[in-house]
């Protein structure tokens, strides 16, 4: 295979964007759901988002800077040190789209999205009350990134399972069927679920 070797430094901004979000693919969503310090529900989807460690049980999420501003889940995370991360499934694609609206500190995304909101019962955090499987998180580490922008390292302290997934017997693996996940391919595009192949690990 030939190469074209492109060096980040060497592109722009948005090119480096573009690679490494179309290349980096399919993506999980983290849909981080949080308080902010007046009491205001945020919520927000974030595809920089990967669990870590079954043991300790860890995710992180990244969030960027928007024109060198804050955003409201990395102030959220900050000062309350506590987030849930909704699972996106094909019945929250729309809603989880929406969610992503520029909005202000001020506005509550449960709200602006139709969606219900439940509190999380061992973080002080909203969830998506009708999101099949949600992980309940307190922050352990942020890494900065940047002027405005933050990695952070969730401990999972709680984990919603709907009763509505099917779990594999014997098993706390839950069925793909059930759970219908999202994953984020580039821009406004993202995967279904589509054939799953098995593969035996070798010997
Ligand atoms: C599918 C999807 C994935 C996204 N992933 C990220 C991400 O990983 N990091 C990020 O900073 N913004 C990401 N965004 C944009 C944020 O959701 C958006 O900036 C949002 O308004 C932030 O809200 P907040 O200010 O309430 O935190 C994503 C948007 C969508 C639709």
């Amino acid at each position: 295979m030939n190469h074209r070797i492109v060096f980040p430094e060497t592109v722009g901004k948005l090119e480096r964007y573009q690679l490494i979000t179309s290349l980096v693919v399919p993506r999980p969503i983290g849909w981080i759901s949080t308080f902010g310090l007046d009491g205001t529900p945020n919520l927000a989807p974030f595809s920089f988002f990967s669990a870590i460690s079954a043991t300790p049980m860890l995710i992180s999420v990244s969030v960027g800077a928007r024109r060198g501003e804050r955003k409201d889940t990395l102030v959220n995370i900050r000062q309350r040190g506590e987030f849930c991360a909704n699972v996106v499934t094909e019945l929250h694609l729309e809603a989880m789209n929406q969610t992503s609206a520029e909005a202000g500190p001020g506005v509550d995304e449960f709200a602006l999205a139709g969606l219900p909101m439940a509190t999380a019962s061992v973080v002080n955090a909203p969830y998506v009350a009708d999101c099949p499987a949600v992980l309940e998180c307190r922050c352990i580490q942020e890494v900065e990134i940047g002027e405005a922008g933050g990695l952070f390292i969730g401990e999972v302290v709680a984990i919603h399972v709907g009763t509505s997934l099917d779990v594999i017997e014997g098993t706390e693996y839950v069925d793909p069927e059930s759970l219908r996940p999202i994953g984020r391919l580039w821009g406004a595009a993202y995967t279904l679920l589509g054939e799953i192949k098995v593969i035996q690990r070798p010997q």
